[in-house]
């Protein structure tokens, strides 16, 4: 049995979906089962991962626990019930390394690993660079008016489509043998800011504009979703971002023996986002 957390997410529902045509059994974690409607016949159970006690019979009968990490979660905590309810391993998903240097999302990340290295369960790290999901974002923006309000143009990433963690997630909680592996998940191709608003236009058949923000004007967009710090910290990553060129990490091939799928293949599928008529 498989434990997948963050299972009605955008990452988590394409994990489940992998997971149960493999033939995996897959119970799904999520604060509302009523509403969870998950492929393939897994089983969602009640949990809110703040709250472990509330996780603690979620863990009971499970072989592998994939942990998607929430703001604020006791991890320790969490990993100790896992443990006792006999849980044989963990699949994390954590971060790369971010432009910039340890930002104080990169230290929460290092700091999840370093709970789970103290549990004593074995472990596979999984550790995506931004993702291209962050884009959508953009979405009412671009339905709009078909422009994207951003700082940082030149600012270089290697977003990884969702659906390329989730096969790794995927694989890692396949495997025994991936126990002790981390994998560091890049999307194929350094990208800057503009130069994806571009080819989500070409995929889009748009001609798309782009209005640059001042750093403090994108902090204050941001500080609507995120903590303040957790803001300043993505600023921070963006402005780093725009003097150097982003690093193409091997752990998609590494994990799933394929390459990473293209920004242009991720906006296709998901350009139903980006219609006006949506
Ligand atoms: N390198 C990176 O960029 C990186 C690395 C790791 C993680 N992330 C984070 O991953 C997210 C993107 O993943 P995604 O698109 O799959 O996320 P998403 O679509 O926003 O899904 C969030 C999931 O978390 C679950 N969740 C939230 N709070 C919970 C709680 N207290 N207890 C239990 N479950 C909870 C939700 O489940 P229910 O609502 O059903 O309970 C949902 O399944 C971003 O928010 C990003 O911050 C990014």
């Amino acid at each position: 049995m498989i434990l997948v957390t963050g299972a009605t997410g955008r990452t988590g529902r394409r994990v489940v979906h992998e997971l149960t045509a493999a033939g995996a059994a897959v119970r799904a974690l999520t604060r509302r089962p009523g509403e969870a409607r998950l492929p393939g016949g897994a089983v969602a159970v009640p949990g809110d991962l703040r709250v472990p006690e509330s996780v603690e019979p979620a863990f009971e009968g499970v072989d592998v626990a994939y942990l998607f990490p929430v703001p604020g979660w006791p991890v320790a905590d969490l990993l100790a019930l896992a443990r006792k309810a006999g849980v044989r391993r963990i699949v994390l998903l954590s971060s790369a390394a971010l432009p910039g240097g340890p930002s104080l999302i990169e230290r929460q990340h290092r700091a999840h690993e370093d709970a789970v290295r103290a549990s004593g369960l074995p472990w596979t790290f999984v550790r995506p660079t931004a993702f291209m999901a962050d884009d959508l974002s953009w979405a009412p923006a671009i339905r709009a008016g078909d422009t994207v309000h951003n700082a940082f143009p030149d600012a270089s990433l290697a977003p990884v489509d969702e659906h390329d963690v989730a096969a790794v997630v995927a694989a890692a909680s396949l495997d025994d043998d991936r126990a002790g592996h981390t994998y560091e998940l890049s999307g194929p191709e350094p990208l800057t800011t503009v130069e994806r608003v571009a080819i989500l236009g070409e995929v889009l058949g748009r001609d798309l504009g782009f209005t640059e923000l001042s750093p403090q004007e994108l902090r204050t967009a941001l500080a609507a979703d995120h903590p303040p710090a957790i803001a300043d910290a993505m600023v921070g990553v963006l402005a780093a971002a725009t003097a150097t060129t982003a690093p193409i990490l091997p752990g998609v091939h590494q994990a799933t023996g394929r390459p990473p799928r293209t920004y242009a293949e991720w906006a296709a599928r998901h350009a139903d986002h980006f219609r006006p008529d949506r």
